[in-house]
């Protein structure tokens, strides 16, 4: 049994105005053998789904590659759906039947084949004296013959909903999506066919400020990015008859205001129900009293296809109870830390005001709390039309971030099962899965996901419910990997990375935040707007990381101009070019050992920013090699030697001490291997010794954090690892999971002992920075991690490293070749180990400190195992080197 599964071109699967030139193809084997490797593939692209006329076959290719596999040779046309399918030889030459057949389509491959014009309200004043309201847009246009297609293209400045027919097109949420937008517009392309009718059709557009022209960011502006909202569209309609027609926006195109009076993303939205128009987006309406509207000139080719997976409705939560606080107030509890908004039905009298506002938690007493969110209101108002049979809401252009809802303004009794929540973000597919023996660790995973979940709409942002939720450059690089195991993060961050390039400086610095919209800052932000180490080590980090997670060498050879340019960014800041000494840097960000007041961790910020200069340089190396630019490889291998010495001469001793005490010193010291190899061993027992000063606590932030476990782990102390992990009182990951968080805080004491909270000024508590911890349940405790050498986990390292009172892990991730498993469990008397190896992979087993003849598989000899290519004792250790396949692992 061979098949072909999970066909997806760049990444996704069906993409419809996909406009990548040379798209790349992605499939899975599926053997019930092992060791089953390819031998070869055969690709066929038809432009029928029954393929009869094949537009560009591969013939049969000797080759093990099933991954990104560009189709270079195809002469691609715009609004066009290709179909493929594949079959594949094993190296037994068993050849598999044709593979499902999967498609992409093709959009406008090219900003020059857009027809339509941008248009706005003509006369924004006339139809409402209120810059906040949503404008509705419309036109009607007729059919006159039977329809065998029919798509739309559609975007906007700020944030759209289409309707055709008074059906809302599509499933998208937050349309056109965040992007850099003085440089990137992203266009959307749904399937409409069946909601085309013959005769008389209506098509219209609810426009929102969103991040386009809403008030935004901590420096309250507004009109970020221009002062109007305004669409674009194409109807591409092909008949039976093979005749076809594009409708287009134009000025024929009328306006008006509606119920929508205020929608923004940090305030929610005021409705008045009263003020709906009926059948706003069906033919036949009267519009006489709707405004013209008129060209807007915007340059159309800014407009991009859209490459990573849409926001939609994710999952849809009940509220647990409905408390009474103490104030007196009517208040909803979710049980869950969510982003999204409240689903609610209702009945009221005509004019009845309703009121749904959102926090995150409720304060020491019990009573709704809302400080910690500045401004942003988080407020729902909803005006009742009084319908006897019963009204319906939920908003459009605005998410929260809340676990709380206060409900003020119902006449009758609240009925819970009125309400629901509804989890909004970007839709990446699940890859990751972690459980353990002990609840506490799982509610930590469980919390994590959640922080990705709530922090990943469209941009990875910093938190999701304050008057902030900015793709902050340092929060996204420390939680990348971590993200790369929980979900397929690759088109999000394919997209994120464009953004980032398209805002960093010409100098190579690269912005706080990423799509960058800050234009001052004071105080603990230091009056600058860009480049600080480890935020924007985000250009070079996050490229890299991808390439390990998903194998992905066109993101490297994409992005390596600006990982190159952010490094000789670096190389231009210090007094010499090996070292980065000048300048402000937010260093060990909340870091336990900071001064009263600051935000800082005590850490030396030259010692910071020098060590992720040296990091970055690596990283930038490793990336030339790849790419094949031997001169770029020396000239950055000699650079990071250069900035290893400095280093090495100012914070590191003859005798392995360090020039700065601090636990975060240590953990950059040992995770970029920036000492000596004699020296590494001292760095770590020093790391250790720090770490008993504090009783097993650890002291460290933003920097510190995400390495502190993987360097123990690695250099000897993975018990003091454990030890720190399985710590519940403060400062450590489980402290925040006994006081029933249900996300990530970003503090480590967002909630003190005594019930208290941090300062208002900031402290949110769906913060997904310290869930970075999830790289080490994933790559130590469960053992999974891919290899430099062939990434993306077409080889597999399987290094399970058991502690932490734990009697099992059960572990999987669903690599782009499909699902890596790693379950250990342990007994009185042995081990079980299990794994599982997708075909076309391999892997290195490494079992710590066990000898080859404790092991057996299934009551077999390691030398006597199917699958098996070698193994040998290494030290202490049994290495085992394995084809695909299920293996059960017997260790006594
Ligand atoms: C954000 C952080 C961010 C930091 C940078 C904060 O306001 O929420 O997570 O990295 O600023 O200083």
């Amino acid at each position: 049994m061979l098949r072909v599964t999970s066909l997806r071109c760049e990444y996704l699967e069906n993409p419809l105005g996909l406009d990548v030139k040379h798209p790349r193809m992605n499939w899975k084997l599926i053997s019930d053998q092992r060791n089953v490797k390819q031998q070869a593939y055969f690709i066929e692209v038809a432009l029928d789904e029954i393929f009869q006329s094949i537009e560009w076959s591969s013939g049969k290719v000797l080759s093990d590659q099933s991954v990104h596999i560009p189709l270079n040779q195809i002469n691609l046309q715009p609004f066009t759906r290709y179909y493929y399918r594949v079959k594949v030889w094993d190296d037994s030459n068993q050849e598999s039947e044709w593979s499902n057949t999967a498609y992409w389509e093709t959009g406008m491959l090219d900003a020059s084949n857009w027809q339509a014009k941008w248009i706005c309200a003509s006369n924004q004043r006339k139809i409402k004296d209120n810059p906040e309201a949503c404008h509705y847009l419309r036109k009607e246009f007729h059919v006159n013959r039977p329809i065998k297609k029919a798509r739309a293209y559609a975007s906007a400045l700020g944030l759209y909903e289409l309707q055709l027919n008074g059906n809302r097109i599509g499933d998208f949420y937050f349309t056109p999506g965040w992007t850099s937008y003085q440089e990137r517009i992203q266009y959307q392309a749904y399937d409409i066919t069946t909601l085309i009718k013959e005769g008389r059709n209506a098509i219209g557009f609810i426009l929102g400020n969103g991040w386009y022209k809403g008030y935004f960011g901590f420096e309250g502006r507004t009109n970020i990015y221009g002062d109007k909202k305004a669409a674009i569209l194409e109807i591409h309609i092909t008949y039976e008859d093979g005749t076809k027609t594009v409708i287009t926006s134009d000025d024929s195109w009328k306006a008006t205001t509606g119920p929508i009076q205020m929608s923004e993303i940090y305030f929610g939205e005021y409705y008045d129900a009263r003020e709906e128009i009926d059948n706003w987006s069906k033919a036949a309406l009267d519009d006489k009293t709707w405004v013209p509207t008129k060209h807007l000139s915007y340059d159309k080719y800014k407009l991009i296809d859209q490459r990573n997976e849409p926001v939609r409705k994710v999952e849809y939560i009940k509220p647990k109870k409905i408390i009474q606080t103490p104030n007196g107030e009517t208040v909803l509890d979710m049980g869950q830390n969510m982003v999204g908004w409240m689903h609610c039905q209702l009945k009221g009298n005509k004019g009845q005001k309703i009121t749904l506002h959102h926090a995150e938690i409720l304060d020491k007493d019990g009573n709704f709390y809302v400080g910690n969110l500045r401004k942003a209101t988080q407020e729902i108002t909803y005006i009742c039309k009084g319908d006897p049979e019963g009204e319906m809401f939920e908003p459009r252009f605005s998410f929260q971030g809340f676990q709380y809802v206060r409900l003020t303004g119902f006449l009758n009794d609240i009925n819970i099962e009125d309400f629901t929540g509804v989890v909004l973000h970007s839709d990446m597919s699940t890859t990751g899965s972690f459980e353990s023996s002990n609840e506490l660790i799982n509610q930590l995973h469980r919390n994590i996901n959640w922080g990705l979940k709530g922090n990943f709409l469209d941009v990875p942002t910093d938190c999701p419910q304050r008057d902030e939720r900015l793709g902050w450059t340092g929060d996204a690089q420390m939680f990348f990997r971590t993200s790369a195991y929980l979900r397929n993060v690759a088109p999000f961050f394919t997209k994120w990375l464009k953004d980032l390039e398209a805002d960093q400086l010409d100098n190579g610095g690269v912005p706080y935040v990423v799509p960058n919209i800050i234009q001052k800052t004071s105080g603990n932000l230091g009056g600058v707007t860009h480049s600080v180490a480890a935020w924007g080590d985000a250009a070079v980090i996050i490229p890299w990381s991808m390439y390990l997670s998903y194998g992905d060498k066109r993101i490297l050879d994409v992005q390596y101009q600006s990982m190159k340019n952010w490094v000789e960014y670096i190389r231009n800041q210090g007094t010499k070019e090996e070292l980065w000494d000048r300048g402000f840097q937010l260093g060990d960000w909340l870091g336990l050992d900071s001064e009263p007041d600051t935000y800082s961790g005590a850490t030396d910020k030259t010692l910071i920013a020098t060590a992720y200069f040296a990091y970055s340089t690596d990283l930038l190396r490793k990336t030339a090699e790849v790419l094949n630019k031997e001169e770029d490889a020396k000239t950055y291998r000699i650079l990071r030697d250069k900035i290893k010495s400095a280093y090495q001469s100012l914070f590191i001793l003859e005798s392995g001490n360090l020039t700065v005490e601090t636990q975060t010193a240590h953990v950059l010291t040992l995770m970029f291997e920036l000492a000596s190899e004699n020296q590494m061993e001292k760095v770590a027992a020093n790391l250790v010794e720090l770490i008993k000063k504090e009783n097993y606590h650890l002291t460290t932030g933003f920097i510190g954090a995400p390495y502190l476990n993987i360097v123990l782990s690695k250099h000897g102390y993975h018990d003091v690892a454990c030890r720190l992990l399985l710590q519940t009182d403060y400062p450590s990951w489980l402290y925040q999971v006994t006081k029933g968080a249900t996300t990530v805080w970003e503090h480590w004491d967002s909630i003190k002992e005594d019930g208290s909270f941090w300062s208002d000024d900031m402290n949110s508590f769906n913060h997904y920075a310290y869930g970075s911890i999830g790289e080490w349940l994933y790559k130590v405790l469960a053992g999974i991690d891919s290899t430099a050498d062939k990434p993306g986990y077409k080889h597999i390292l399987l290094e399970p490293r058991t502690g932490a009172n734990l009697d099992w892990v059960s572990a999987s991730v669903e690599t782009m070749y499909g699902s890596v498993k790693s379950e250990w469990k342990i007994s009185e008397k042995d081990m079980q180990y299990n794994v599982n190896i997708p075909a076309n992979a391999s892997a290195t087993i490494v079992l710590r400190d066990i000898s080859p003849l404790q092991v057996t598989e299934r009551n077999k000899q390691l030398s006597d195992i199917e699958g098996l290519y070698q193994f040998y004792r290494n030290h202490t250790d049994t290495v085992i080197k394995l084809g695909s396949g299920n293996y059960s692992f017997q260790i006594i």
